[in-house]
């Protein structure tokens, strides 16, 4: 998706443009159309050709309020916008696709092993991860960061659930194809044969990963989910799996995104670069919200529910748009402005409520460590080439980001 830094384009109709569409992403710009819709549209309507429909929500106190009452808004009928209509075979068992209370007691035991403490133990890790992706860059070439940036979550996600390395790249593009099963680089004959392809081959690799722990457990986040307990039972192979496949897609679907966007956006703005190495903090933060790369997740309405613009229907669909609520500008001053120093970033790029994403520290910790290492590494980064952008609804996402960068220290003649 582009991101442009345009408010409301004059004369736009949210009626004319097809949110629903993967391919829509990958060459066009909604942020345009989120502007019109949050200004005069904020329960914005779209049928499709076969029947089925939904209703779009722009603003951020509405996303707020959908994501974080699942009292009144059910992701049980699925949380993707490409399951609108299909239901979730995993409602009830897997962690994003499961309501209060079982979800609390799914979550719970989860907590303590993705806490902000887990995540700092997993630092150095982190730092081994960035060294390899960055390794590239430090010749001077042309580096590709939309497929390098792939390795990075995939480590973290492997030291945490205890996933081989040698494992590791067809992870990476199972999970890829699993979030965006659209994207024509990676597409097997239609959409819904390469979901069913990375479901099969990625639910298969975790049913051998718990076969394995049964003849020798092992300390890590397959065994805890295997010998926890959720309320007063132990979780079935069917929610380990599950949930295994939740926490893999949750961080190799949003992540590498998150770092392909920010360093697009710190090469659109130099300014901002200039100021990074005093600011990765906020930088990381800023770089969440400029990007929102998990771009859309899905409820039903339990109950009539009033929002901004009318009424939703109970049994209705509604998919909350978080790159839009972030660009909201009742809560971000100036939101097209790429400001890594900004105060109060009260960004919702991972959720709002009871589905947080649980995955938070991790992520903040990885990016944290990437960007200080980038900082530190290089003096200049430009663009080396065309962008190509995912073709996704759910994903805001890169599948090419060529840039050249300078080694701090090294000048060279080009
Ligand atoms: C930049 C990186 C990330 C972004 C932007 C992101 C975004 C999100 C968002 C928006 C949700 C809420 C879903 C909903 O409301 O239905 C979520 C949930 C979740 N995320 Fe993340 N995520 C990121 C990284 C990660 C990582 C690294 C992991 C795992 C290691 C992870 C695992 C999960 C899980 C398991 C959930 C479901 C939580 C629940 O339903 O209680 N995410 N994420």
């Amino acid at each position: 998706m582009r991101i442009s830094a345009s408010t409301a384009a004059p004369g736009l109709n949210p009626c004319d443009v097809d949110l629903f569409s993967p391919e829509f992403y990958a060459t066009g710009d909604p942020h345009p159309v989120w502007a019109v819709m949050r200004a005069s549209a904020p329960l914005h309507r779209q049928e499709l050709p076969d029947g089925r429909s939904f209703l779009s929500i722009t603003r951020y106190h509405d996303a707020c309020r959908v994501l974080g009452d699942a009292a009144d808004f059910t992701s049980e009928r699925g949380s993707l916008l490409h399951q609108l209509g299909q239901g979730d075979a995993a409602a009830g068992q897997m962690l994003v696709s499961t309501d209060p209370p079982r979800h609390s007691e799914l979550r719970r035991p989860l907590n303590r092993p993705m806490s902000a403490k887990s995540a700092a133990a997993l630092e150095d890790t982190a730092r081994r991860a960035v060294a390899t992706v960055l390794a590239p860059a430090m010749d001077g070439e042309v580096w590709e960061v939309a497929g390098l940036a792939d390795h990075l979550p995939v480590a973290l996600a492997g030291a945490l659930l205890g996933l081989p390395e040698r494992d590791w790249p067809d992870l990476a593009r199972w999970t890829a194809m699993a979030a965006a099963p659209d994207e024509p680089s990676w597409r097997i004959r239609s959409g819904s044969q390469t979901l069913a392809i990375a479901h099969h081959s990625l639910f298969d690799y975790f049913a051998r990963q718990l076969r394995r722990r049964r003849d020798s457990a092992a300390d890590d986040l397959i065994s805890h989910l295997m010998t926890m307990s959720a309320g007063a039972e132990r979780l079935s192979d069917d929610e380990v799996i599950y949930n295994c496949y939740s926490l893999l897609l949750g961080a190799n679907a949003t992540t590498p995104h998150a770092v392909a966007g920010t360093i697009l956006a710190l090469i659109e703005h130099p300014d901002q670069w200039r100021l990074a190495p005093d600011a990765v903090g906020t930088l990381v933060e800023e770089g969440l919200r400029w990007t929102s790369p998990a771009s859309s997740f899905l409820r039903h309405a339990v109950t009539d529910v009033e929002l901004s613009g009318g009424v939703v229907r109970r049994g209705e669909a509604v998919a909350v748009w978080i790159g839009a609520a972030n660009r909201d500008e009742r809560v971000f001053p100036e939101p097209y402005r790429f400001d890594i120093t900004r105060a109060n970033n009260r960004h919702i790029a991972f959720g709002f409520g009871p589905h947080y994403c649980l995955g938070a520290s991790v992520a903040r910790m990885t990016l944290r460590v990437f960007f200080d290492e980038l900082i530190r590494r290089f003096d200049t980064i430009e663009l080396a080439g065309p962008v190509e952008h995912l073709a996704s609804a759910f994903i805001a996402g890169y599948i090419r980001l060529p840039v050249r960068t300078r080694t701090k220290g090294k000048r060279r003649d080009r």
